[in-house]
């Protein structure tokens, strides 16, 4: 037989399934009803009573069957358990950091970090700071101040690495201030609140270099490190034929250390850790770990929580696996793209941004547009998605409000879970809101606590 080999067009999911988890149904009118009673804040839902969850791609991944088989053997030893050495040498061997330190996830391990090395009156420069991380910053009285290049604040605006940081906003920012303020330069990959945007080696590069030359830490945020290394490859030439693996590697080579969700591309349900090179500032964290999540061979997560940790950040880097898994967030976005929809341009890594701004002229920005949409699409589909504008970052330190830059709708996908027809279900209940999208209205907030106050605020429609 003379066959030419199959062309296929069609990135199919790499895994099969063997365990299901089914997914309930419910009537737009209870929909109505349970929205309501969530003070019409979709993280006030019972989850059971969401069809497609895209809250969040934090900590709500598939485990694989390799991770489930390395935590059935767990080690649960308070001290010195044998997975918390799989788990040190699986982050040493990706990171090439020296000292591990475990945390339960990624925001303990900024807390440990920011109550150690910042203070008032301190800077800390990043792309874009993440809510959690811009609120411990702020916590130990220092400034959070965000600096993605220009381009990375216009979300149609199609250009390969728009999580980038200004390089030359950040010198400015360091002969400014002087790097006795700076204590830390941190780089956010990807950069989850600019779009889920990458940053390009090169842009790596330089950060690390201005860091160096003014001896200033230079940490990364590396929640998503494995997608970032993706899109390097796949946008920056140099990189096209290394492996993901190669790549995260360099990507480390040039920091100091890095704070990490584990519930991201550590594919796990929970974890994260603080990997750091200097051995005064590891001693002064470890010493921290111990008062707030535990001894330093577990940092609140259980033996089992770390094999699955240490199984999954080279899951995460697989070829097969990430080509699958960007395709996925690109297949979502062309469907919204040709339906006329604004999203944040070009897809990024775990999520499609919707522009809601730009769908909602007639909702002003302190009415939250894309509160109201994020509530569009939950009572059409059953969807859940997230806000990233102005209940989010709106309220300042002194309490007044300013609205955020951008207002979008992040639809994450969590890793493993959902198939193709799962996300031509999502695109449909989309553009549904978008042809109605004259009769969306806009959203007070009528209770909402100082800090964080997305999570459980409480808001009604504004009613004209
Ligand atoms: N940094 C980034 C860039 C993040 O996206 C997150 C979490 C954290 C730090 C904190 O990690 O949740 O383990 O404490 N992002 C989740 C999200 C919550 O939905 O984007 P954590």
């Amino acid at each position: 037989m003379n066959l030419k080999p199959l062309q296929s067009q069609t990135i199919i999911e790499p895994f099969r399934i063997r365990s299901v988890e089914p997914i309930r149904f419910t009537t737009m009118d209870e929909r109505k009803s349970l929205l309501e009673k969530a003070g019409y804040n979709p993280f006030l839902l019972k989850a059971n009573d969401v069809l497609i969850d895209l809250l969040t791609d934090s900590g709500t991944g598939a485990l694989s069957s390799d991770q489930w088989s390395g935590m059935m053997a767990s080690d649960e030893s308070y001290a010195g358990s044998s997975s918390f050495y799989r788990f040190e040498a699986a982050v040493q061997d990706i990171t090439g950091f020296k000292h591990v330190i475990p945390t339960h996830q990624g925001r303990a391990a900024e807390n440990i970090l920011f109550t150690t090395i910042a203070k008032e009156g301190d800077v800390i420069p990043n792309n874009t700071h993440f809510d959690t991380t811009r609120a411990h910053v702020e916590h130990n009285k220092a400034e959070a101040r965000d600096m993605v290049i220009p381009e990375g604040k216009q979300p149609q605006l199609i250009h390969p690495f728009k999580g980038n940081m200004d390089i030359d906003a950040l010198e400015e920012t360091v002969e400014k201030v002087g790097h006795e303020r700076i204590p830390v330069i941190m780089l956010t990959i990807t950069n989850n609140s600019g779009g889920g945007q990458p940053v390009s080696m090169e842009n790596i590069r330089s950060v690390s270099q201005i860091a160096r030359k003014h001896n200033i830490p230079f940490i990364i945020d590396a929640c998503r490190f494995a997608e970032n290394s993706w899109f390097i490859k796949t946008r920056e030439e140099e990189y096209e034929d290394k492996s993901p693996i190669e790549i995260a590697r360099e990507i480390f080579s040039y920091a100091d250390g890095c704070t990490m969700s584990a519930k991201k591309d550590g594919m796990s349900n929970i974890g994260g850790f603080l990997a750091l090179n200097d051995d005064v500032l590891a001693q002064e964290c470890r010493s921290l770990v111990i008062l707030t999540e535990g001894f330093p061979t577990y940092g609140g997560m259980a033996g089992y929580d770390m094999e699955a940790v240490a199984k999954g950040l080279y899951e995460a880097l697989d070829e097969g696996y990430l080509r699958y898994r960007i395709r996925s967030s690109a297949y979502l976005g062309e469907k919204l793209t040709s339906a006329g929809i604004s999203i944040v341009q070009p897809t990024g890594g775990h999520a499609v941004y919707i522009d809601a701004k730009k769908m909602l002229p007639h909702i002003p920005p302190l009415e939250y547009p894309a509160w109201s949409l994020t509530n569009a699409v939950y009572l059409l589909g059953g969807v859940r998605a997230v806000e990233i504008g102005s209940v989010m970052f709106g309220l300042q330190p002194d309490g007044t409000e300013k609205d955020a830059s951008m207002e979008l709708v992040r639809l994450a996908f969590p890793r493993r879970v959902y198939t193709q027809s799962h996300v031509d279900y999502l695109a449909e209940v989309i553009i549904a809101a978008f042809e109605q999208r004259k009769n969306l209205k806009g959203y007070k907030i009528v209770k909402a606590p100082k800090v964080l106050r997305h999570f459980s605020a409480r808001l009604t429609p504004v009613e004209p």
